[in-house]
């Protein structure tokens, strides 16, 4: 099998590898991929083709595929699916483990969800969908405090504000709304009401005949321990993520066939990874979010416990010959911290290019691996080139274990301005 990917940071360095490992695999090619993935060697000692694309080069992208005869495309961030990039793959024939541009909607457009859930009985947090400022105004000032406003549009992270009070949501929608800080994603709103619980985040593969549960994860958005400082695009995570209670999977399985019964009535293609960010509380489960393909960095757990071959279910996902015993799971846990640079989740400029020291050691050690996010290599030394720089996953048989295994392979990695969580898996199970 012929796999293209598309992407280049943390879950796309774990995606790429896990489908190297697959006996099944021929040739993998990554539009852009990374000088670390393009170190990636496959079971036949090829070697991982980087292509001169971006992600969202949906056109340049699919050619290729179509014209090197690529049996499925992957698609890593969901600025490929933004792009078109399975519709056009499908228009080709080529296989796409994602859904189309419309079904990218439902993370793309906060809106677009929250009138989604609402239509087809999804749980979701009472709120509404407002397109002026007045409107917006008008019902924050007539409910109590208690709210999340979305930015409708795509901001990286930077669109969803949690205001403490009455006075701090006026300043968010106005910002959003009239002063644009965040362009056109803030000219419509959501707002929400605030649930406070336990997160979890669930994916699920889906095809034309049904989707499938993924076991639990759980990751970790604030830049901070204990869940202090910015958003960011996630510091860390663990799988699994607690036990489901046969109530809870089955409200949640419930939630998965509302948005099957959605997307057909919408005529929504989709196929591959549905995450929906969860929110459970007392006994109810809510949808925050939907997101279109894998998480980051839950993908990087997750695939350290998938017994499946990887490349195998994708290929099911896109060409509708999914099956439940497909998907199967090691009983381990697994854990994955990120080092990240000076600056990230503090809304400061980055602190770029500092040479990363410890890599040959940590590659010595049982149990763990080093997933490259925002790497290169200048020299024959590896510096730092984004937020997410460099995230260490551990394995063991409980969750303590590779935790422990993560942060002492950590304590030996370096490079200037650096800093990760220390609290990541430390929670008591629920
Ligand atoms: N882990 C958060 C995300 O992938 O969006």
């Amino acid at each position: 099998m012929k796999i293209l990917l598309t992407g280049s940071g943390g879950r796309e360095f774990s995606l790429v590898k896990k489908c190297a490992e697959s006996l099944h695999v021929t040739a993998i090619a990554v539009a852009p991929g990374s000088d670390a993935i393009g170190e990636i060697r496959l079971q036949n000692g090829e070697p991982v083709q980087c292509l001169p694309f971006a992600a969202t080069d949906a056109k340049a992208i699919a050619d290729w595929a179509r014209d090197a005869k690529y049996d499925l495309v992957v698609p890593g961030p969901e600025s490929s699916l933004e792009s078109g990039l399975g519709d056009l793959c499908r228009k080709y024939g080529v296989p796409f483990a994602g859904p189309c541009q419309r079904g990218a909607r439902l993370e793309l457009s906060k809106a677009f969800a929250h009138e989604f859930c609402s239509k087809y009985g999804i749980c979701q947090p009472r709120g509404a969908v407002f397109d002026t400022f007045g409107g917006a105004r008008d019902f924050l000032s007539q409910n109590d405090p208690g709210w999340v406003i979305k930015a409708d549009g795509s901001a990286s992270g930077k669109g969803v504000i949690v205001p403490k009070n009455l006075q701090e949501a006026h300043s968010a929608i106005r910002r959003l709304m009239i002063d644009r800080i965040l362009g056109k994603a803030g000219e419509r709103v959501v707002i929400q009401e605030l649930w406070k619980g336990r997160e979890l985040s669930l994916h699920a593969i889906a095809d034309k005949n049904g989707a499938h549960l993924f076991e639990t994860a759980r990751d970790y958005k604030r830049a901070g321990d204990g869940d202090t400082g910015e958003n960011t695009g996630g510091m860390g995570a663990y799988s699994p993520g607690g036990e489901l209670s046969p109530e809870r999977r089955r409200q949640i399985e419930s939630i998965i066939q509302s948005w099957r019964a959605g997307c057909a009535a919408e005529e929504i293609l989709y196929r591959g990874i549905l995450y929906p960010g969860l929110m459970i509380r007392d006994d109810d489960v809510a949808v925050l979010e939907f997101n279109a393909r894998f998480g980051d960095p839950e993908t990087q757990v997750y695939l350290q416990r998938l017994e499946s071959d990887l490349p195998t279910l994708l290929l099911a996902a896109a060409t509708d010959t999914l099956k439940p015993e497909m998907l199967s799971w090691h009983s381990l846990g697994s854990v994955c911290v990120n080092a990240v640079s000076g600056g990230y989740g503090y809304g400061k400029p980055l602190d770029l290019h500092h040479e990363i020291t410890g890599l040959d050691d940590i590659a010595k050690l049982p149990q763990v691996d080093i997933i490259h996010a925002g790497t290169k290599k200048v020299n024959g030394k590896w510096i730092n080139v984004g937020g997410r720089v460099v995230g260490i996953r551990a394995w063991d048989d409980t969750r303590a274990g590779a935790r422990e295994r993560a942060y002492d392979a950590m304590e030996r990695l370096l490079f200037e301005g650096m800093h990760y969580r220390r609290d990541i898996a430390r929670e008591l199970e629920f």
